[in-house]
C-alpha cells in the first residue's frame, strides 16, 4: 500500500539512529525531510558517526538534544535510554553499518544506540550502507535475515561509485526511498499479534520418480503476501510447493511437494494461526498408482494415465476454522465472479481474491497483478493491475478490516 502523502509523518515521532558510515554525511538531508514532513526527530549518533558529521548539526536541524554518550550523567538525566525508546514511534538507524547490523542482530548493548535498540518497540527500519564486499558477506546477509525476520523493514542500499571507489550495491539508500520505507513502516505494524499462515507455489503430483503433474505457479503472489505480513508485524508460517524464490523472513517455512503433504503442513500449522492465506495452487488430480521406477518410452502407443481427484485443503479442513479467518484465491480462464462467488460458500471463507488468469501480464509468471476481492457479505473490490508486493499489502488491509469486524 502506497501512502504517497506527507501526512503519514505529520506529527510522529522519529528516533534516528546514526552510526559511522560516511552515508552519516546524508543524515542531515534525512532529519531535514523528516522536518518538512511535520514528523518530531530526536537522533542518537554512534561515537564513530560523528567523525562523519557533528552532533551540532543534527541538534540544529533536529532541534532537539543529541544522544551519544550511555554514561553522560547530563545525558542520561534529561532523557534516558528507555525513555528515548518508549517516546518513538518509529525507528531509524541510517546508515546502518555491518557493525551495528551485527551487534543489533545478536543483541549486543555496548553504547546508547545498541542499548536503545533493545528497548525498542516500535516499528524498525534499517537503511544499511557498507562496501559491496561487505554487503554480501555471509554474516551481513545472516544479521540482516535475523533481523527482518523480527519485523525489521530494510531499505536497501542503492547501487553505484561507492565513496572507497569501487562500484556496486552499497551507498545509503535515497532520502526518498527512505521516507517511503518509514512511512510504511509507520503504516504498517498493524499485523502485531496476528499469526498467518500462507500457502504459496504449486504442488507436484509424481507420475514416476523423476516426472511430475505441476501448474505454472511461481509461488511470486504467496510469497508477496508472508513477507507483506512479516513487514506488518505478523507471526507468519509460510507452507511452501516447490519455487525457486528467496525464502521470506517468516517465523516458519514447512516445504511440501504434493497436495496431500500440503494438507499435512496446512493442518499441522493451523492450530496456531488466526489466519489461513490459501495462495498456493494446488493440484487437483494426481495420477492414481505412480510409477516406482521410471517409466520406459518404449511403448509405441504412448501410455495413459488415470488421475484421480486429490483432497481439497480448504473444505477438509472447513470444519476446523473455529474462529479463524480464511481468505482462498480464485484463478479462472472464465465466468470469474461468478465461479469466485461459488467457492466463497462452498469454502467456507471470508474473503476470494479472484483472477483471471487469461488476461496478459496478470496471474502466473508475472510480478504483476490484477483480481477483484470478493468478501463473506458479497462487497466486492476491483484491484487495478499492480506489482503483486504492492497487491499483497491490499489484499491484508481488506484482510485486517473483515478480522476487525467479525
Ligand atoms: O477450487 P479452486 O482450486 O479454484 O479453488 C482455489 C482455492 O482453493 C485456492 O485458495 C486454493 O489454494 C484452494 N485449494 C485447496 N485445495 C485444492 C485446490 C485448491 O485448498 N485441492
Amino acid at each position: 500500500m502506497q501512502t504517497s502523502t506527507a501526512q503519514a509523518l505529520t506529527g510522529r515521532k522519529i528516533l534516528l539512529g546514526v552510526t559511522g558510515g560516511i552515508g552519516a554525511y546524508k543524515a542531515a538531508e534525512l532529519v531535514r525531510a523528516f522536518k518538512r514532513e511535520g514528523a518530531q526527530v530526536s537522533v542518537v549518533m554512534t561515537r564513530s558517526a560523528t567523525h562523519f558529521i557533528t552532533p551540532l548539526t543534527l541538534e540544529t536541524l533536529s532541534q532537539n538534544p543529541v544522544g551519544l554518550d550511555m554514561f553522560s550523567l547530563t545525558e542520561e538525566r534529561t532523557i534516558g535510554h528507555i525513555d528515548r525508546a518508549a517516546w518513538a514511534d518509529v525507528f531509524v538507524v541510517a546508515p546502518a553499518t555491518a557493525n551495528y547490523l551485527g551487534k543489533a542482530a545478536n543483541g549486543i548493548a555496548d553504547d546508547l544506540l545498541t542499548t536503545i535498540t533493545l528497548a525498542i518497540r516500535c516499528p524498525v527500519v534499517l537503511a544499511p550502507a557498507m562496501n559491496s564486499r561487505m554487503w554480501s558477506h555471509p554474516a551481513v546477509v545472516a544479521n540482516l535475515a535475523e533481523l527482518k525476520s523480527r519485523g525489521a523493514v530494510v531499505v536497501p542500499p542503492g547501487e553505484g561509485e561507492l565513496a572507497c571507489g569501487e562500484v556496486g550495491p552499497g551507498r545509503l539508500a535515497e532520502t526518498e526511498i527512505i521516507l517511503a520505507g518509514v512511512r510504511n513502516a509507520l503504516a504498517h505494524g498493524d499485523l502485531t499479534g496476528i499469526r498467518v499462515l500462507v500457502t504459496a507455489g504449486p504442488t507436484r503430483e509424481p507420475i514416476d520418480p523423476v516426472r511430475f503433474i505441476s501448474n505454472r505457479s511461481t509461488g511470486r503472489m504467496g510469497y508477496a503476501i508472508a513477507e507483506a505480513a512479516v513487514s506488518r508485524g505478523a507471526e507468519v508460517t509460510l507452507v511452501t510447493g516447490p519455487v525457486s524464490l528467496p525464502e521470506p523472513p517468516v517465523r516458519i517455512v514447512q516445504r511440501v511437494s504434493t497436495a496431500h503433504e500440503m494438507l499435512e503442513g496446512v493442518k499441522k500449522a493451523l492450530p496456531d494461526c488466526d489466519w489461513l492465506i490459501m495462495a498456493a495452487a494446488v493440484g487437483d488430480f494426481r495420477p492414481s498408482r505412480p510409477s516406482g521406477q521410471k517409466i520406459k518410452k518404449d511403448s509405441r502407443d504412448g501410455i495413459s494415465l488415470n488421475l484421480e481427484r486429490n483432497p481439497d485443503i480448504l473444505k477438509e479442513i472447513g470444519p476446523l476454522k473455529g474462529g479463524r479467518l480464511f481468505a482462498g484465491f480464485a484463478a479462472e480462464t472464465e465466468d470469474l465472479i461468478r465461479n469466485a462467488e461459488k467457492k466463497i460458500r462452498e469454502k467456507g471463507l471470508d474473503l476470494i481474491v479472484a483472477n483471471d488468469v487469461s488476461a496478459a501480464g496478470s496471474g502466473f509468471e508475472s510480478d504483476e497483478n490484477q483480481a477483484t476481492l470478493i468478501d463473506r457479505d458479497g462487497g466486492t473490490a476491483d484491484l487495478e493491475r499492480m506489482p503483486k508486493r504492492v497487491m499483497a499489502d491490499r489484499i491484508l488491509d481488506k484482510v485486517l478490516s473483515l478480522w476487525k469486524g467479525r
